[in-house]
């Protein structure tokens, strides 16, 4: 997936987003905003020497490192680009630089559904807009922003490369193609319920245990 907003690495110095303040807390439930540099490393110190073995330079498992490091907190800040950085042994703003060029990385708490609509020309074409439109008006917010509740973050984001079944999206890790406004309802009601594995082109996960409702169900404008 191209980069939607970063054309360029990132050169400056490393914002201060890391809240490294000493605070302990719950590995799996908790945000990388409340962990310390030194947890962090103590959760991916395994997997991340595993993952260099992989590379005949440390820096090539920057990306992965970060993949792993957003599966266990949900997004990557400053304590993770630290800790990462100092399991490499890579300058810190080399870590900064690959967090914030792709935007599969999330350097900020996201929804559990991460919805990524593609409103590229031929997404676009075949009605990207009122894709978005319909999403925004279930959802109750817009393109950028995470529901109320937590479940959903809505992104517009460049082709996904379903330009031949579109308009297309992805919802996590499950692509959905052929929208229309009626498996778009589909889709979020069953997320809503629990699951949309039988609706994904994979037939993947779709959701887990999606709870609550997002204000317009069974609505579209
Ligand atoms: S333009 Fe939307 S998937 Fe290619």
């Amino acid at each position: 997936m191209s980069p939607r907003t970063n054309t360029a690495p990132v050169t400056a110095t490393v914002p201060d987003t890391g809240t490294d303040t000493g605070t302990d807390s719950s590995k799996d439930s908790a945000t990388a905003a409340a962990l310390t540099t030194t947890v962090v490393k103590s959760d991916l110190a395994g997997p991340v020497r595993e993952i260099v073995a992989r590379y005949p330079k440390a820096r090539s498992a920057i990306m992965p490192a970060l993949y792993l490091a957003q599966e266990k907190y949900g997004h990557v800040d400053g304590t993770v680009y630290k800790a990462i950085s100092e399991l490499l042994d890579v300058p810190e703003i080399w870590v900064f630089e690959v967090a914030s060029f792709y935007t599969m990385f999330a350097r900020e708490p996201r929804g559990t559904f991460h919805i990524q609509l593609c409103d590229n020309l031929s997404c676009m074409l075949l009605g990207a807009d009122h894709m978005r439109a319909c999403l925004e008006h279930r959802l109750g917010i817009q393109a950028g922003q995470t529901s109320k509740d937590g479940m959903f973050t809505l992104s517009l984001v460049e082709c996904i490369g379903s330009c031949d079944v579109a308009p297309a999206m992805m919802i996590n890790q499950d692509q959905y193609s052929n929208l229309d406004e009626a498996k778009l309802t589909d889709i979020l009601d069953q997320l809503t319920l629990g699951s949309a594995a039988s609706l994904s082109d994979q037939g993947g996960t779709g959701g887990t245990g999606g709870t609550g409702g997002t204000g317009n169900e069974g609505e579209m404008p």
